[in-house]
């Protein structure tokens, strides 16, 4: 029930007010009507976008790589909700990469990669002043963090007070949410220790993998509503992909899946041994339209 994908909107703000200097140059009427995502987070997420490459465009609306990027898995959740289940045009610049954990310091990511903080700066060098390229605003642009899954899954075996590793790595996430402040929105952690990858370990290894997840979860959910709540004008929407992921695992049937061990081959739910399939990244896509079918995006 708790950690649905989050989505905070907190209206005016001075920093956002500060930078209404006109643009120069002539935008295309599109673009005005464009709405802007801004995704940060880890393999889940990434498709491979440069900073430096093509940025997105009415037309390309996720800028590079070409779609569907390079997700490892086919289009991904984000792709498909940028260009299927999106009510709007949504330009989508995402900075997510693979194995990336929120403190790359704290807890080393799965590949050597850019954390979440490294990611908001790529945002902060490129896109926060609001070139006349993204005219977004606090009424137009989402933020979305998915991160969690590999802090998790590199840290849960360190023994010692997990619980209190976990506010932590909140805390220091929440530090960088401050520095994106308008709109977040926050899936919690799926359940990692259902990959094949966990299931080659042992079952007490594997419900220490979920405790500690949902230890996790629980804290990222009850943070997310009283940052919401100190911050007036900020809205949150939230995606259980715990719930998602466990739903569709527990009847896989139902939802055209004929194995959930295996991966890779047709009918299997997992792409690889950490990675869930795009057939799965569809249902994904779906759930979050719904989380998000008051808004203007989905
Ligand atoms: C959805 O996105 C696609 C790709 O950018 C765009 O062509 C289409 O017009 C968008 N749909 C709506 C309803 O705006
Ligand atoms: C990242 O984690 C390291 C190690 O705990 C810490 O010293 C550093 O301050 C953290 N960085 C940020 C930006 O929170
Ligand atoms: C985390 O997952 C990856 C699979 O992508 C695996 O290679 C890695 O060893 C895992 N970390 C731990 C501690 O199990
Ligand atoms: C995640 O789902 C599992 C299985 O349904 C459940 O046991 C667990 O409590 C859930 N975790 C959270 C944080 O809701
Ligand atoms: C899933 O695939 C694996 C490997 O091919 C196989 O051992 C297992 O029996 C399959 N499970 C189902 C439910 O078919």
């Amino acid at each position: 029930m708790l950690s649905k994908l989050f989505l905070v909107t907190a209206l005016a703000s001075a920093a956002f007010a500060a930078s209404n200097c006109p643009s120069k140059r002539a935008t295309p009427a599109d673009l005005q009507h464009a709405n802007f995502w801004f995704a940060f987070g880890d393999s889940y997420t990434a498709r491979g976008f440069s900073t430096t490459g093509t940025i997105p465009a009415p037309g390309n609306p996720m800028g590079n790589p070409a779609y569907p990027g390079a997700t490892g898995v086919g289009a991904n959740w984000i792709d498909f909700d940028t260009v299927e289940f999106n009510k709007s045009l949504i330009l989508t610049y995402d900075y997510a990469v693979g194995g990336a954990t929120i403190n790359g310091s704290l807890v080393a990511p799965t590949l050597k990669t850019r954390d979440f903080i490294t990611q908001v700066n790529d945002f902060e060098g490129q896109v926060a002043k609001k070139p006349a390229t993204a005219p977004w605003t606090s009424k137009n642009a989402m933020f979305s963090i998915w991160f969690g899954i590999n802090d998790i899954n590199n840290s849960y075996d360190k023994g010692g007070d997990r619980g209190a590793f976990s506010d932590t790595l909140i805390n220091q996430y929440f530090n960088q949410v401050q520095r994106l402040y308008i709109r977040t929105f926050v899936p919690c952690v799926p359940p990692i220790y259902r990959t094949p990858h966990m299931l080659t370990k042992s079952q007490s290894t594997r419900d220490l993998q979920k405790s500690v997840m949902d230890g996790y979860n629980y804290r990222l959910a009850v943070r997310v509503h009283s940052w919401a709540s100190q911050h007036p004008g900020v809205k949150a929407y939230i995606w259980d992909a715990n719930v998602s992921f466990n739903d569709v695992l527990n009847d896989p049937k139902k939802y055209g899946f004929s194995n959930i061990t295996s991966y890779g081959k047709k009918g299997d739910f997992w792409a690889n041994n950490f990675h869930p399939s795009s057939q799965a990244h569809h249902i994904w896509a779906q759930d979050v339209a719904t989380v998000l079918k008051d808004t203007v995006w989905l």
